[in-house]
């Protein structure tokens, strides 16, 4: 971005990618994380002068416009933190003034998989246009006409969130502290197992909760009751154990769970061992014992990595293993970097302090595909 701003940009049409998927209840954003990490790179821009465009997305729609996942929440917010209005629309920007784009994702194009039709819409995106800079982090594993393709259509640079956090990564990868520790948690497994396989390679300790667990602890032989499990996903992650013991890597897994009699807010619940989940319970949560288990395995820790909360922590009655986990972090003075939009959006529904982070990335699926050393489309096409 700096490069680009010392040309000058007064006048200049910028696109700049920004990753503003931010979770919303109706028109209410509820977590604006996402949006207040897009603006250093929109307002240095604004501030030079420049007609600033702005492509985003929203959720997963079904490549048509669906006022459900309209961007307009974000227009508005968006232009509160800059001070500035935002339009949402297709046109484009005058002079200092912003226009966000409907949600791309409106256009098939965007996510498709047929190289030309991507083209075709970056071709379209590129016409608006003088410069393209990429700033949406949380996107840039996505191989998608206004993260990849666009950036072959128009001088690139990156911006100021894109730079940051690579850079931050890349000590979890290049310039590593050890002991290394990795906590895991949420739901899905099966997104996480190629992150876990190449982690085994490179973590001193690995921490498992959430619901993720429940698969974990089934490999070990617990029967889990009614929590959340991907039967599917159990021989695998039973290899995995194998693994670990072969490599010497430390797997860490609950020993207690708060086992609750239904998925609510009110469930009525009890801590129980692992090994002793009632078939009519499902677990939501790690228990204390646990959370004491995993503070005492982060303590010493010189690097950690944690992504995915450890319960269902929108539920207040469950949220206490994902906040013991974060205050783990924040009283560590290890290198601490939390990833992805839960747990990030855990760590400010808590109330935790973020500078209490070394890092908190706004990337979900980026960060831990950068921590599996895979190559980022949306990284390389700027190195290229
Ligand atoms: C995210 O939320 O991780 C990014 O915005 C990417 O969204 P996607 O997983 O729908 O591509």
């Amino acid at each position: 971005l700096d490069d680009l701003l010392s040309e000058g940009v007064s006048g200049r049409r910028v696109l700049v990618r920004a990753d503003l998927n931010v979770p919303l209840d109706g028109d209410r954003i509820t977590d604006d994380g996402r949006v207040r990490a897009s603006v250093p790179t929109i307002k240095a821009l604004v501030d030079a002068g420049a007609r600033v465009l702005v492509a985003a997305h929203l959720g997963r729609p079904k490549g048509e416009p669906d006022p459900e996942f309209s961007l307009a929440p974000v227009a508005v917010r968006l232009g509160e933190l800059l001070g500035t209005p935002v339009e949402i629309g297709t046109g484009t920007a005058g002079d200092g003034t912003v226009v966000l784009l409907e949600n791309i994702r409106f256009d098939a194009r965007e996510t498709s998989k047929d190289d030309a039709e991507r083209a075709a819409l970056a071709d379209e995106l590129a016409a608006k246009a003088d410069a393209f800079v990429s700033d949406g982090f949380g996107v840039v594993h996505r191989k998608q006409a206004s993260v990849y393709d666009v950036a072959k259509k128009l001088p690139h640079y990156a911006g100021r969130l894109v730079l940051a956090e690579v850079e931050v990564l890349r000590k979890l990868t290049d310039d590593l502290q050890r002991p290394y520790v990795v906590a895991l948690g949420g739901s899905k497994v099966s997104d996480k197992l190629g992150v876990i396989k190449n982690l085994l390679t490179k973590v001193d300790r690995l921490l498992i909760g959430g619901g993720m667990a429940y698969t974990f602890l089934k490999a070990q032989g617990h029967e889990v009751g009614g929590s959340l499990l991907q039967e599917d996903q159990v021989e695998q992650v039973a290899g995995f154990l194998e693994e670990a013991e072969e490599r010497g890597v430390e797997l860490v897994l609950p020993v207690d769970v708060l086992a609750a009699a239904d998925f609510a807010p009110d469930a009525e619940h009890e801590v129980v061992a692992t090994d002793a989940i009632p078939a009519d319970r499902q677990g939501l949560d790690i228990g204390p014992a646990t959370r004491e288990l995993f503070a005492s395995k982060l303590a010493d820790a010189k690097t950690v990595f944690w992504n995915g909360p450890m319960g269902v922590f929108e539920f207040e009655a469950f949220a206490g293993g994902t906040r013991a986990v974060a205050e783990a972090l924040v009283k560590s003075d290890a290198f601490t970097v939390v990833g992805g939009g839960d747990s990030a959006a855990a760590v400010r529904a808590l109330g935790l302090p973020e500078d209490g982070f070394s890092h908190i990335s706004t990337g979900g699926g980026a960060s831990l595909e950068f921590l599996e050393g895979k190559e980022l489309p949306g990284v390389k096409v700027l190195e290229d």
